[in-house]
Order: structure tokens, then sequence, then C-alpha cells
């Protein structure tokens, strides 16, 4: 089949990169897009099943840092644009194993780079990287304040060191190689086939086993959350509408305590699972705090907003309902999960590759 345009996105079996691909395989029928992903733990392709039978589709397992595998899928499809999404993404991991870091998101990005670089030699016309980063890159911020895209990079942890570093070496490559570039720093995401790992997908895991919930420090530690569909949505926007050379900042207007969040989910937790009000809230433990930890993240979203007409869709009470609601009807895929079951299969399939 001869495809109008063909797109390399990275990270494609995780949490959003899963949502930009659903998204765009379905909205741009004419459009090849290949997903690179190394199907780390992160990794599932459970999250992507429904389009196994997509005719635009294609699944590439490999790492991002093996420069001949990069090099020759470039060679092979001959890419229009990259949307640059796989990353190591959990700060807790980055603090027990920060070179896996400093592999997958710089030597990765980099390798990306390159290859990107070497195979549009002849001309960058029609062409676009999109590297797809964080507000954790700035920093901290105190009570008040908002990150801006003019904000100084800060980062404080080697998760957001690491990311700071692949914006900073996209934005070189710009400046360098003349190479069409587009950054997005997005807040934190919520929804559904988000690992749980992460605050709100391992908060609802621990509550349904009734296993303790542990909040780090005081818990009064704040983030910006954002609906993971809207993050898809303004990267689908960015991609097509958004200016080369700019920085996009992402999020939701949304601004929560942990405690305040944690509470909130608790006593949805409690409808949904017909427990007695405070049930779950019971199970809240203050634990040692995280090391690092930023006070807090919050994005000053107005420039998307002005320039390509974004806002975000949905109100995080209904969003995080609806996560709730999504965790609990799919419980199979986190138990394929708990099981290692979801990574068994790749391993018959593909054999191993690392974490
Ligand atoms: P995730 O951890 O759920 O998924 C990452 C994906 O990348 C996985 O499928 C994994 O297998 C793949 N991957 C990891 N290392 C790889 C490698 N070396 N080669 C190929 N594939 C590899 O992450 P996510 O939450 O979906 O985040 C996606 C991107 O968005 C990341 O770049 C992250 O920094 C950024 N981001 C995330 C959030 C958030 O709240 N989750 C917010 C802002 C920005
Ligand atoms: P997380 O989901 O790991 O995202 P990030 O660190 O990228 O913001 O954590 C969100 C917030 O919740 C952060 O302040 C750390 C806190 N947290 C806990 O208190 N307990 C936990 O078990 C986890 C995973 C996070």
């Amino acid at each position: 089949m001869n495809f109008e345009r063909k797109l390399l996105v990275t990270g494609g079996a995780g949490f959003i990169g899963s949502h930009v691909l659903r998204l765009m395989v379905k909205k741009y029928p004419e459009t090849l897009f290949v997903n690179l992903d190394k199907l780390t733990y992160a990794g599932n392709l459970d999250n992507l099943k429904d389009l196994a039978d997509s005719n635009n589709y294609a699944f590439v397992r490999g790492d991002i840092v093996d420069e001949k595998a990069v090099g020759d899928l470039f060679l092979k499809y001959q890419f229009d644009g990259v949307i640059h999404l796989a990353a190591e993404s959990h700060v807790d991991r980055s603090i027990e194993d920060p070179m896996a870091f400093i592999k997958t998101n710089i030597l990765g990005t980099m390798n990306l780079l390159n290859a990107a670089r070497d195979a549009w030699k002849d001309g960058f016309d029609g062409k676009l990287f999109y590297h797809v980063s964080t507000d954790e890159v700035y920093g901290t911020l105190g009570e008040t304040g908002l990150f801006t895209e003019e904000t100084s990079y800060d980062p404080r942890s080697p998760y957001s060191a690491s990311k700071a570093s692949s914006d900073h070496l996209v934005r070189a490559y710009m400046h360098t190689y003349g190479m069409p570039v587009v950054i997005s720093n997005c807040s934190n995401n919520y929804g559904s086939h988000q690992f749980p790992e992460k605050l709100i997908p391992l908060f609802i895991d621990n509550i349904v086993n009734n296993k303790p919930l542990p909040v780090y420090g005081d818990g009064k530690y704040t983030r910006d959350w954002l609906w993971v569909h809207d993050h898809a949505l303004a990267i689908d926007l960015i991609f097509h509408k958004g200016t080369t050379g700019e920085t996009y900042n992402i999020g939701g207007f949304n601004e929560w305590k942990n405690i305040d969040l944690i509470n909130e989910l608790c006593s949805i937790m409690d409808k949904k699972l017909d427990r007695e009000a405070g049930t779950s809230a019971a199970l809240i433990t203050y634990v040692k705090d995280r090391a690092g930890h930023d006070r807090r993240y919050a994005i000053d979203a107005d420039k998307i907003n002005k320039e390509l007409g974004w806002m975000p869709t949905v109100k995080f009470e209904q969003g995080l309902e609806k996560t709730v609601d999504w965790y609990l009807d799919n419980s199979d895929w986190l138990d394929r999960i708990r099981s290692g079951e979801y990574k068994s299969v790749y391993e018959k399939q593909y054999g191993k590759m690392g974490a």
C-alpha cells in the first residue's frame, strides 16, 4: 500500500504513546505509523490491541539506543517525521538506577536525531522531529508562580535532568544543523493504560486490594493533572499546526495537593466498591519522602491556548472517575502486568531484551 506520509512514533506501547497512536492511526488513514518500542517493563502491547488490524500501523520492537537498528529503520521507511515519546519515565526508578535514564533519554534521543539528520541530508523540507518532554525540566515552584516556555531549566532528579538534556540536544540540532524540531513540555498525565507504579493507578490498585497507600512526606506536594487524551490531542495539534522551532507548554489548569487528590480518589473508590465512606482513606500511610522531591509543578498553558486554540476538554473529577471505571473494568489488564504475563509473551515472540 502506498502512503502519503510515514511517521515514526517511539515509545508507542507506553501510556501516552498508546493514546497518541490510538488517536492518530484512526484519524490519518493515509499515513503509515511505525511504532518503535523496546517493550521495557512499561511497554505493553495490550495497550494497542485495538490497532493490531489497522493497515496503516506497524510495530517494530527495538531500542532507540541501538544505532544500527534505528539507522536501518530510517533507511527502510524514509520517514517524513518523528514523534518521540520513548523514555524511562518514573522518577523513583531514576533515583534507583540513573544510568538507564541517561542511556535511553539522552543517548537514545541523540541517536534518533543523528538518524533523522542522516536520512534527511538532501533537505529538511516537509520533515519534522517532535520531541515530547515534561514540565519537570523546569524544576520546582514555591506556593505561587507558573512554568512558562521562558522559565529557565533547573532539573533536580536524574529523570528530569535526562529529559532536560534531551531537550537541549533537540534544540542544538535545530541551531547547528537546521533540523526542523518542535518540543512540548507537559504536566502530569492521568487516565487509562498507565503503568501501576505512578500515583493514580498504583493507589487504585492498592485500594482494590486493601493495601496501604504510601504518601510521600507530608503529602502536600502539588501537581498539575491533565487527562491523557487531552495531551494526545495537543500532540496532534502541535505536530500539524505548531510553529517549527517553538516550544509549547501543556497543562491541565488543574493543581492538586497529593493528599487532596488521594482523598478525592478514596471517596470515588468507596462509592464504586460499595464500601463504607472512609474505608479507602483508612489505608493512607505516610512514608519517608522521595529524595529531592519537587514541591510544586504548575504550567502556564497560555501559549498553546492562544496560538493553537487548545484547551483541556475533561474536568478532573470526571476524568478521575472515568479512570477508576477503566481500571475496575479492565482488571485483566492489571492482572497480566502483576503476573508478568504481558511480558512473557514478548519474550516468546521477540526474545529477551533487557529490563
Ligand atoms: P511510559 O513509561 O508509560 O512509556 C515509555 C515507553 O517507552 C514504553 O513503551 C517503553 O517500552 C518505551 N521505551 C523505553 N525505553 C526505550 C528504548 N530504549 N527504546 C525504545 N522504547 C523504549 O511513559 P509515558 O508516561 O507514556 O511517557 C511518554 C513520554 O512523555 C516520555 O518521554 C515522558 O518523559 C513524557 N511525559 C510523561 C508525562 C506523564 O505524566 N506520564 C508527562 C509529561 C511528559
Ligand atoms: P508520580 O505519579 O510518580 O509522578 P511525578 O513524580 O512524575 O510527579 O507522583 C506524583 C506525586 O505523588 C509526586 O509528588 C510523588 C507522589 N507519590 C506518593 O506520594 N506516593 C507514591 O506511591 C507515588 C508513586 C507518588
